[in-house]
């Protein structure tokens, strides 16, 4: 077959125009070439960007695409952490991958919903004799106890911790202090959880023989090897920090309540469903606009070149408000996901493919049940207020959430 010439965006760098457009860059690009596919460059390298589905069958196609070296070091000296999950490949990744889905049993996410329903009750009670409460931050102590419960991590200082975890996903794209405070708090948990790793190993400290801090300081790599102390705790980490950022989901269920009553209402009289709506509070609200590969070997796709090393992107935020693949993408609808098939390429905000085979998101099934059991204690365990405040999200920043973060106040719990 000849080869065809890919769209191309004229000009000598994009990354500005990342920046000022955010999210929708991609998906803006997408319908002005009304392609697929396009050649873009960002901090000054060539980059190709995909979408739709068959672009993302073909990003999580292992033979095709590797991680080692696409990521950011931004972002692997904050949000993930070195030697983590995120950027092996091949034998090692699906040994690792394993790893991870080893410890999301149906077992394990009830004791997990447990911990959490838990936490919502203990916090709730305290919220009752509060003015107000921001709910950003008051769900992340729910979510940090709960999750180094699961984990079995000892919590030594909460609050240190909690911001700690905070700084690790809200710093990567940050400028100046900001970002430096992410590295800061990436060097102090690492080394926190190093010393628990430590511990497990030399048996002074015996966490429960099914969370993650157990589980990955005796897991043993293709080699038959334990894993780096460091290795071992940056995914420890891997568990934690991505549990508590499911607040800034809480947050955008909470603000979804405000802004669709009618939606709520359904959920009330058991007219609609919370995991419905929840698919779409995962489908609509902005979270990760992207996730990154690099060719693997120089391969043709659809009569186009892919050269090997070229770095290439997948559309997360833009699949999800595909005209193409979503009616009236813009509107909140949960019961879209009525006739939903179930596509792992459509509907891809925490990444796409096969769990164990790719890199999707090892966490999905958690994040959903965990904002099941937050949706449902909103809507039905608390009463509240949503007084005025600014509720305006960014579409550039990222994370992003409602400017005041959610603020509620007048809370009450509903006795059953
Ligand atoms: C807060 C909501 C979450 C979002 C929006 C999210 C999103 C993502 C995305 C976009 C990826 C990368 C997919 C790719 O590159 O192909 C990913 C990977 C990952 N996530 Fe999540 N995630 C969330 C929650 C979680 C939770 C709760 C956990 C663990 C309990 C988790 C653990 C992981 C791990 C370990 C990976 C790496 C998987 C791999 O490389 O094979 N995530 N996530």
């Amino acid at each position: 077959m000849s080869e065809t010439s890919m769209p191309k965006e004229e000009g000598l760098d994009h990354s500005l125009a990342f920046l000022r457009e955010g999210y929708e860059f991609i998906l803006h690009r997408r319908k002005s070439f009304q392609s697929n596919i396009f050649e873009t460059t960002l901090l000054g390298k060539k980059a190709i960007c995909l979408g739709g589905e068959k672009g993302a069958e073909l990003f999580y196609d292992p033979d095709k695409f590797i991680r080692a070296g696409a990521a950011p070091n931004r972002l692997v000296k904050t949000l993930f952490g070195e030697g983590g999950v995120q950027t092996v490949d091949g034998e090692q990744h699906r040994n690792r991958k394993a790893m991870f889905m080893s410890i999301m049993t149906k077992t394990q996410l009830q004791r997990l919903d447990m911990l959490i329903e838990r936490e919502w009750e203990k916090a709730s009670e305290q919220w009752e004799q509060a003015d107000q409460i921001k709910l950003y931050e008051a769900s992340q102590r729910i979510l940090m106890k709960a999750a180094c419960a699961w984990a079995g991590v000892p919590l030594d200082d909460e609050e240190k911790r909690t911001e700690q975890m905070r700084h690790l996903f809200e710093s990567p794209a940050a400028l100046g202090p900001d970002y430096w405070q992410g590295r800061t708090s990436r060097s102090g948990a690492d080394q926190w959880v190093t010393e628990l790793v430590q511990k497990v190993r030399n048996g002074e400290l015996h966490p429960i023989r099914e969370g993650a801090l157990y589980v990955f300081s005796w897991h043993r790599d293709i080699d038959g090897e334990l894993l780096p102390e460091k290795v071992a705790a940056v995914e420890v980490l891997n568990i934690i920090r991505p549990i508590v950022a499911i607040s800034i989901f809480i947050v955008f269920s909470a603000l979804a309540l405000h802004q669709f009553p009618e939606e709520k209402s359904k959920l009330k009289t058991g007219d609609g469903s919370i995991q419905r709506f929840v698919q779409e509070v995962r489908r609509f609200y902005p979270f990760f606009p992207a996730t990154m590969a690099k060719v693997k070997q120089d391969f043709e796709w659809e009569g186009y070149h892919f050269e090997k090393g070229t770095l290439t992107l997948l559309d997360l935020y833009g699949n999800n408000h595909d005209p193409h693949l979503w009616e009236q993408p813009d509107l909140f609808r949960p019961d879209r996901f009525l006739n939903w098939d179930a596509s792992p390429f459509d509907f891809i905000p925490q990444g796409g493919g096969d769990f164990h085979m790719g890199h999707r998101c090892a966490g999905e099934w958690v994040t959903v049940q965990v904002m099941e059991v937050s949706v449902n204690f909103l809507v039905n365990r608390l009463q509240y207020t949503v007084p005025n405040q600014d509720l305006s999200y960014s579409h550039t920043s990222m994370p992003t959430m409602p400017k005041s973060q959610m603020i509620l106040t007048d809370i009450q719990k509903v006795t059953s």
